[in-house]
């Protein structure tokens, strides 16, 4: 069906092109009847087909306080302290360590099913082959709470943050006697990566013998490609590496390596968790999560399709969307990124029990320049706009001025689509959805909304599993510190006291009713203007920050 709909200004049809190019717009959840869920059930297995699982996740390292010997603690610590100084230090994040127990009533509270949360490696093996037996004894104590609450947990291993040893980010350069116990010289390292690799897959393992026997829901790495960019590309995370323009080759071994570390993460995880927690047949189901961008193809600041800048926007497309789960899937690997693998790796191959799909934002892309070596690409990236920067979709609402981007309704839709087609035979759960935003309504809006789009994609016989909302409270949002508040919980700065927004109290109304009204969706789902935040970046181009 054909239905109108404004577009900024202008009117498009959805279901319709957009701009000349082929950008498939939907028009919320198709229809305006109740959406209804699914019993949870497994993220893997054919025994987990047709349940639905709701959640919420969160990450250690942005909510535990004294951190103080992972990669995000000294890299951000101020430099009169003996840190690098970079953005708001981490400090005491949301103590979210001290409050764990609480924080697994909120989940409860909002009837969710499930809760992803991850370990801290730093906190667990501060150094190497070192366990810290109370840190192992405080997720223990974690998990059995959130057991006896009836919350299923579902572990990530790995969340943007290493001990000090993988890559000491106070370190430039690799000492000339080369890796050792205090420094294995990080992922790319010619000896000190595949020595990390071994350590992730003990460090996995570990957590597998001591908690399988409650958890059967494992994630060994997450968002692989983003966080790969972030700290070895682009020199804003930690360890705060820049290959871009200085040793390219160099940034394919860190993926190269990285890939083999989700793996044998994976066959770790599988050798030790023995135990089928709930009874379902399967002890473990392993995945790892990818974070996944609609891009549009730009010319100066504009949707385009000019050859290169489509030429662009397919190669970014494919390297950032699809290149690890078909890497894995496959047991390739296309180290130059022209679209056909050239390495064959047999050990890789099929070893992804479930992915986790993680969507925020629609970015654009140019080819004029193509800054980004092999792909001549250059994606739109906060201030450095070079064309590739373009207006939302919908209207300047939809921009997210805390993160620089805007929330674009379908994407979710169209990539699960896409994935479905491309990789039917693999299960889907979106493992993380979420907004910054100050305003309660907003999120509650982007809750319904993006339940709507996989609602649509599951009616096409898409096999998504779950939806976890990201995030259970306000947290440290990495290179962008504070001020971006992606709670459903929010958290008093002084305080640290929690309070419910109005995404919180809606989310729990439709876990505990397992259905979202029509009335529901009338109020707060579609893709027409949402509640502003009231924040004059809205209206920069791109919904990029500016000074
Ligand atoms: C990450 C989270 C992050 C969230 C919001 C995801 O990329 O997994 O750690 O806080 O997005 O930006």
């Amino acid at each position: 069906m054909t239905k109108l709909m404004r577009v900024g200004r202008t009117v498009v049809m959805c279901g319709g092109l957009l701009g000349g190019v082929a950008a498939a717009v939907s028009c919320g959840g198709g229809d305006s009847l109740d959406i209804r869920f699914a019993r949870p059930g497994a993220a893997g297995g054919q025994v987990g087909r047709g349940s639905f699982t709701l959640g919420v996740a969160t990450a250690a390292a942005q909510i535990e306080e004294g951190n103080s010997t992972s990669d995000w603690w000294v890299y951000t610590q101020p430099v009169d302290e003996g840190g690098l100084g970079v953005g708001q230090f981490v400090g005491d994040a949301v103590q979210g360590y001290a409050r764990a127990l609480d924080d697994a009533a909120l989940v409860e509270e909002m009837n969710l099913d499930a809760y992803r949360l991850s370990v801290n490696w730093a906190r667990m093996e501060p150094t190497r082959d070192n366990y810290d037996e109370d840190a192992f004894a405080h997720y223990d104590a974690v998990i059995d709470a959130l057991v006896a609450r009836g919350i299923k947990p579902m572990i990530t291993v790995h969340h943007f943050s290493n001990p000090i040893w993988v890559d000491d980010p106070r370190v430039a350069e690799c000492p000339a006697e080369g890796p050792s116990d205090s420094n294995l010289c990080g992922w790319g390292h010619p000896t000190g990566g595949p020595q990390i690799v071994a350590e992730l897959a003990e460090f996995a393992g570990e957590l597998a013998r001591r908690y399988g026997d409650r958890v059967d829901e494992w994630v060994t790495v997450n968002e692989p490609v983003n966080y790969l960019v972030a700290s070895y590309m682009l020199n804003v995370f930690p360890p705060g590496r820049n290959l871009l323009f200085n040793g390219f080759d160099g940034f394919i071994e860190v993926v190269r390596n990285f890939m083999a570390g989700h793996v044998a993460a994976y066959d770790a995880l599988h050798a030790q968790d023995t135990v089928d927690a709930d009874g379902d047949g399967q002890a473990a189901v392993v995945g790892f999560t990818l974070n996944v961008i609609e891009w549009a193809p730009a010319v100066r600041n504009r949707v385009s399709d000019f050859e290169s800048a489509v030429r662009a926007r397919d190669s970014v497309h494919y390297v950032y969307n699809h290149l690890f789960p078909e890497s894995i899937l496959n047991g390739t690997f296309d180290s130059d990124y022209d679209g056909t693998p050239d390495e064959t790796y047999d050990e890789w191959a099929g070893k992804l029990d479930f992915m986790g799909v993680q969507y925020y934002s629609r970015q654009g892309v140019t080819g004029s320049p193509g800054l980004i070596p092999r792909i001549n690409a250059t994606p739109c990236f906060g201030d450095f706009d070079f064309g590739a920067c373009v207006d939302p979709v919908f209207d300047e609402t939809h921009c997210v001025p805390a993160m620089g981007y805007e929330y674009y309704e379908p994407g979710i839709y169209n990539l699960l689509t896409e994935y479905g087609r491309t990789y039917p035979d693999l299960p889907l759960t979106v493992t993380e959805s979420g907004l910054a935003t100050n305003v309660g309504r907003r999120r509650a809006e982007h809750i319904v909304r993006s339940l709507e789009q996989i609602e649509l994609a599951r009616r096409e016989g898409v096999d998504v599993r779950g939806y976890y909302h990201w995030s259970l409270m306000d947290n440290f949002e990495w290179a962008e510190g504070y001020e971006p508040r992606f709670g459903l919980y929010r958290v008093d700065v002084a305080t640290y006291a929690r309070t419910a927004t109005e995404g919180a109290v809606l989310l729990g109304e439709i876990a505990g009713a397992r259905r979202i009204t029509a009335a529901q969706r009338a109020e707060y789902g579609g893709t027409g203007p949402m509640t502003s935040e009231g924040d004059p970046r809205e209206l920069q181009v791109g919904c990029r920050p500016v000074d």
